[in-house]
């Protein structure tokens, strides 16, 4: 079940170069909505004068507070819909439809989790780790991004209790290199617990990034036989699967095709179609 909000917004503000996080109040959503789903936005408020942009926008949830009603989304600006969404103000109103789409399954109480994000691909496992973490599970996040200034959510996973080993593409924090370069590190021993040689210790695998990161990923879990789970972006329009346009191929046969905005976004990585992408875990 989705809704229709009229949200208010609470806070827009800008954590890093081009990144701002979002929060709005909206009660029905935060009550509903569950790690991995998303909401479609319009990224300006009403006016008779201009509908454009005429659509919304999907934005995974990257925050919940329940006994607040309030939701909040992590977002970089792309193009003109999130060039006008940064320039909405608190105290302002935007309508909000959701939670949207399939989220991530949630594993037994107790079980050893890992999470692989880059950039903007942080925001649903944010939300995901605060839930497996009052779920008792042991949380391991590997978060990637371009430079230290973009590790926006690293504050937010650390108070949540989840374990983070970082990795940035100019080196200015964590390790110098691609987030997928640390799972090697993982299968020779460390950090503990997580997985030792092709021998898995770890219950589940999720992540949400780069289609080739996913797809190193993916790799890396099939290899050792560990289930895991992708969140996928596409163009949407309705986000509630009439138009069509965020169709998909799965892996199983060229006549599947599944609708990213209510089929996923969150698919098991073994019906994802990686394509080219798919390849070697790096050294
Ligand atoms: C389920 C889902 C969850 C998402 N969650 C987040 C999130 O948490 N944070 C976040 O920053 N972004 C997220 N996105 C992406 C976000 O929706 C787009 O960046 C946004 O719609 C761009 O709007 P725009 O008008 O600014 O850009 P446009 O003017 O529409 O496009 C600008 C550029 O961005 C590219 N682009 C636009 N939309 C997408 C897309 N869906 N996938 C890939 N490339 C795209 C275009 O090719 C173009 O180059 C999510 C997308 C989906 C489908
Ligand atoms: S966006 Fe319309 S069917 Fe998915």
């Amino acid at each position: 079940m989705f809704f229709l909000e009229n949200a208010e917004i609470i806070r827009n503000d800008r954590v890093a170069d081009g990144i701002y996080e979002l929060e709005c109040s909206a009660s029905e959503i935060a009550g509903n909505g569950d790690p991995g789903q998303f909401v479609h936005m319009e990224v300006k408020p009403y006016s008779v004068e201009s509908v454009s942009p005429l659509l919304r926008r999907p934005f995974s949830l990257y925050g919940v507070t329940r006994e607040q009603g309030t939701i909040s989304i992590l977002y970089r600006i792309r193009g003109k819909g999130t060039s006008i969404l940064a320039q909405v103000k608190p105290g302002e109103y935007l309508s909000v439809l959701g939670p949207l789409g399939r989220g991530f399954t949630l594993p037994a109480e107790g079980s050893a989790t890992l999470l692989v994000g880059g950039g903007m691909g942080i925001a649903p496992l944010v939300y995901l780790a605060d839930r497996l973490v009052r779920l008792s599970c042991d949380v391991n996040v590997l978060y990637g991004a371009e430079t230290a200034s973009e590790l926006v959510a690293l504050d937010k996973l650390q108070q949540e209790g989840a374990k983070c080993h970082i990795a940035t593409m100019d080196g200015s924090r964590g390790y110098k290199g691609l987030v997928t370069d640390l799972l090697t590190c993982i299968s020779e021993g460390e950090p503990t617990r997580m997985s030792t040689g092709k021998q898995a210790c770890t219950d589940i695998v999720y992540s949400c990034g780069p289609l080739e990161m996913m797809a190193h990923v993916a790799k890396f879990a099939k290899e050792r036989g560990i289930p895991g789970e992708v969140s996928l972006e596409s163009y949407m329009a309705c986000g509630v699967g009439v138009c069509l346009g965020c169709a998909l191929r799965l892996r199983n046969g060229d006549a599947s095709y599944a609708k990213v905005c209510s089929d996923g976004p969150v698919f098991s990585m073994a019906e994802v179609e990686f394509g080219a992408g798919e390849g070697e875990v790096r050294q």
